[in-house]
């Protein structure tokens, strides 16, 4: 069973007095929970985390020394993570599109493997990095993931073979394939339906002579979200990993899970800063907003929890961010219990695609991030407020 950690109301209220709101609490040790959690169901997997998810050096670092290697998609976050001391080899460059800037950078830093789904990626990695090693990308449909990242990468399974060879034939190392299944993917037949499909191409591609060590799955694993059927995680984890051993029982395997390993591990506190009545329904203004880290609710398509420790009959408002836009609602037609002004909000599983986008539109700061370890176990709480 995996454990979340918990804030009480009070809690929450001591944070707020102490750090002032809005405030994400993270908890390093959900972090190590999380990821020892898919090592233990997944033994074999080599896990990259994808620090587009949530980039915070706290993540990174608590990573580090367990033992994780990284997804990386551009050159800022392949340099972030070199000034940490994680070398190239601990890097996969996962984004099938780079810019020249971001190869060069990658081969400064000594990445070994690079995405790839298209022959003109090829072309211009043969160009920039000759002898790179490239994996590439194959397209797996996947309709029942909350985000189809399937719509903007991967090749279609009928054109990889050709692919792999040009990519041998521009001089390039031809590593292995990789597949993303959609983010938030609830059910394991997706997965199990591309490691056939990738099961094939490595025998098409054995035929053709081509030695293929790697196989990447990505990420796609899911959290608990509101409103959702329950998820049961230990069978979707054990079922993959049973066709891993199946299909590719002698393949080095990679996955690139985001979501999972931080999703959970942060929770915003936020304040109700104003109220008002439209159209007969209320509205309550927060002060975290669309352009912070509720920008999840965009970019991401999530429907956050609001825990409003107030119990009572429930009717439909509108939640609304700090800043002067009218774009900036949260939600429409959230069932909540009547609320006031000055009342505490607690968010929880919003650690994933969601500060990791927050802007300072209109003069708001970003929500900074205390780590709840240190605050429950030092005094820094007492010493801050
Ligand atoms: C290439 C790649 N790998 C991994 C991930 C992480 O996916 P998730 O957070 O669903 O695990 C993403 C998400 O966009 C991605 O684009």
């Amino acid at each position: 069973m995996q454990k979340e950690f918990h804030l009480s109301q009070a809690d929450v209220k001591r944070l707020a007095d102490g750090y002032g709101t809005p405030l994400l609490v993270m908890s390093v040790e959900q972090i190590k929970n999380n990821y020892r959690y898919l090592k233990e169901h997944m033994p074999r997997v080599n896990i990259h985390y994808a620090v587009k998810a949530n980039p915070d050096e706290r993540i990174i670092r608590t990573l580090k020394d367990l033992g994780s290697c990284f997804d990386v998609a551009s050159d800022g976050e392949i340099l972030q993570l070199q000034a940490m001391g994680i070398r190239g080899e601990q890097m996969v460059y996962a984004n099938p599109i780079k810019p020249v800037h971001g190869i060069e950078t990658a081969r400064q830093a000594g990445i070994l493997n690079y995405m790839v789904d298209s022959a003109p990626e090829i072309e211009k990695m043969a160009r920039v990095a000759p002898g790179a090693g490239v994996m590439v990308r194959v397209r797996m449909q996947n309709p029942e993931a909350l985000i189809d990242l399937n719509k903007k990468f991967g090749a279609e399974p009928s054109d990889v073979l050709s692919l792999l060879l040009k990519a041998r034939d521009c001089g390039l190392r031809v590593a292995g394939l990789a597949f993303h299944v959609g983010s938030q993917a609830t059910q394991a037949h997706a997965y199990l339906n591309a490691l056939q499909v990738c099961r094939r191409l490595f025998d098409e591609a054995a035929a053709q002579g081509l030695n293929l060590q790697i196989l990447d799955i990505g990420g796609g694993f899911p959290i608990r979200a509101p409103g959702s059927a329950k998820i049961d995680i230990q069978k979707m984890l054990t079922t993959i990993y049973q066709g891993l051993e199946q299909f590719f029982p002698q393949t080095e395997i990679w996955a690139e899970p985001g979501r999972f390993i931080c999703g959970t591990a942060v929770k915003l506190i936020t304040r109700v800063i104003g109220r008002q009545q439209r159209d007969n329904q209320d509205w309550y203004f927060l002060d975290e907003g669309i352009y912070g880290t509720f920008s999840g609710v965009i970019f991401d398509h999530w429907d956050f929890e609001l825990l409003p420790f107030k119990e009572g009959p429930t009717v439909t408002a509108t939640f609304a961010g700090p800043s002067c836009d009218s774009f900036d609602v949260i939600f429409r037609e959230k069932e909540t219990v009547r609320l006031d002004v000055d009342d505490l909000i607690l968010v929880p599983n919003i650690g994933s695609y969601s500060s990791a986008s927050a802007t300072t539109f209109n003069g708001f700061a970003k929500a900074r991030t205390v780590v709840w370890e240190e605050v429950r176990e030092g005094c820094r709480l007492e010493a801050v407020g």
